[in-house]
């Protein structure tokens, strides 16, 4: 069976500054540089953001793989850490300009379009430090100083620009679920971020619109929204599900497209005590500013259900998992490595739920994937990764997102997470997720089977399955 996708369509690839780069020539430090420098043991193997894919050296070369496999456009993100020198004023770091500009210039020379995402989990420490990070709103104006520096310097070749990758992973893993450093349990904390992130992107969306260069450039931001679906039919499992949704997906979801926050979950964290300080100057920012295109990342659903305890029996700080808990249910497919789920068909689901809930606005898949550790078990003799179970989770992926794209919704690309093997987080080179292989000793990269297929599939514009 054929799937054939629309004209223009992006067979992309995304990545970000912090894992793909590497640390050289960087004046300051992001959190992560940070949490690496003084925990090393927390990533594994012990491999940090120092070196990641070299991509600071060794771009030319990478973009030339990347259109090999078939890309018409890579996102990735410009690190605050490295284009600027003082963050209060956002004065520029002259070798961070220089590099982003060579960047930029080198994917337009060889016929990929550059998307740009302004923040991926990589605040810089300094302002961590000073400030609390996220927890400022005096962060939130530094931020906006540094996107129109984005916006200026490279606002006349860049035409799609994000505001921030992810949001929820930021306050998930810094403030309630230690994943991040400087891994807090503090529910206040993480509900007053998400408002504060929420505000940055609106503000930078505003500046954006003041000063942008090509009528045509618009700007997003990426949302790893991930269904939610109750275990059962039971009142309880749906009401678990119900603010699952609102918590994981709407928080974000509603105030960027709608421009407000959803009711139903602002009066559960009043209710609760845990609600952000806003102003009303601040909600009308966010209710003016709202995006022109949404990005989604998606890998695997939720199942959640009711917990098991109840939420007043709970002496802990507060947490959005009091009402609702992950469930595991039997008999589904599963990436093994990951533990995550293969649920194609909730592409489909977030496709119709963007056309009838969120006014059909122009969307992407920004990340979607499969992360497999040990790869070398499936070098065949000539060296080449035989990735199949990558190409049919992609096969798998397209074929429910044509299918929502065919009922109607506006979905005009899918970047595949990521094209050269890269740099994750705690979890440093464990999960290889690339179309292109990355020898993390030599920095020798070479395409998988997968990397070939794209090619194809990309070349034309359609899936065969
Ligand atoms: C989502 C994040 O945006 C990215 O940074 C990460 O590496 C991938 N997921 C894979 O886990």
């Amino acid at each position: 069976m054929k799937k054939q996708f629309p004209e223009n369509f992006w067979w992309g690839a995304a990545t970000s500054g912090p894992q793909s780069e590497g640390r050289f020539n960087k004046q300051h430090a992001s959190v992560f540089d940070h949490w690496y420098e003084v925990e090393p043991e927390a990533f594994y193997d012990q491999v940090g953001p120092d070196t990641a894919s070299n991509f600071y050296n060794s771009f030319k070369e990478d973009i030339a793989l990347m259109k090999e496999v078939g890309l018409n456009s890579v996102r990735t993100s410009i690190q605050w850490s490295r284009l600027i020198d003082d963050f209060e004023t956002a004065s520029l770091n002259p070798d961070g300009v220089r590099f982003y500009n060579d960047l930029i210039d080198e994917f337009i020379r060889q016929g990929i379009r550059p998307v740009i995402n302004l923040h991926h989990f990589d605040i810089p420490v300094a302002l961590y430090q000073q400030y609390g990070g996220w927890e400022s709103k005096h962060v939130v104006t530094l931020f906006v100083k540094f996107a129109e520096q984005c916006f200026n310097l490279f606002g006349d070749r860049v035409t799609d620009w994000f505001t921030f990758n992810e949001p929820m992973v930021v306050v998930d893993g810094q403030y309630l679920y230690q994943f991040h450093y400087p891994k807090l349990v503090d529910g206040k904390k993480a509900v007053q971020v998400a408002y504060n992130i929420q505000l940055a992107s609106a503000k930078t969306i505003q500046a954006f619109r003041r000063i942008k260069q090509q009528p045509a450039s618009r700007i997003g931001i990426i949302l790893n929204l991930t269904p939610s679906y109750p275990a059962t039919n039971e009142a309880a499992d749906l009401k678990a599900a119900e603010i699952a949704n609102l918590w994981m997906n709407q928080l974000f979801m509603d105030p960027s497209t709608k421009g407000t926050f959803p009711p139903a979950l602002v009066e559960l964290l009043a209710a609760d005590g845990v609600l952000w300080d806003s102003t009303p100057e601040e909600l009308a920012i966010i209710k003016d500013n709202t995006i022109d295109v949404l990005g989604v990342n998606f890998y695997h659903p939720h199942r959640v259900q009711q917990p098991a305890v109840s939420a007043d029996s709970l002496a802990v700080d507060w947490m959005p998992s009091r009402y609702f808990e992950e469930y595991h249910m039997p008999g589904r497919r599963m990436n093994v490595d990951k533990g995550w789920e293969i649920y194609p068909q909730a592409l489909y689901d977030i496709a119709l739920n963007i056309r009838d809930n969120y006014g059909n606005l122009p969307w992407f898949v920004s990340e979607n994937g499969m992360g497999v550790s040990r790869e070398e078990r499936f070098l065949n003799q000539a060296g080449v990764i035989e990735d199949d179970y990558r190409i049919q989770f992609i096969q798998e992926h397209l074929y429910w997102l044509e299918k929502g794209i065919s009922e109607g919704s506006n979905c005009f690309g899918y970047h595949l997470w990521t094209p050269l093997d890269c740099w994750s987080w705690g979890n440093a080179y464990r999960n290889r997720y690339g179309l292109i292989a990355t020898n993390i000793h030599t920095q020798v990269k070479t395409i998988k089977k997968s990397g070939h297929w794209f090619a194809k599939t990309a070349q034309a514009n359609q899936v065969e399955i």
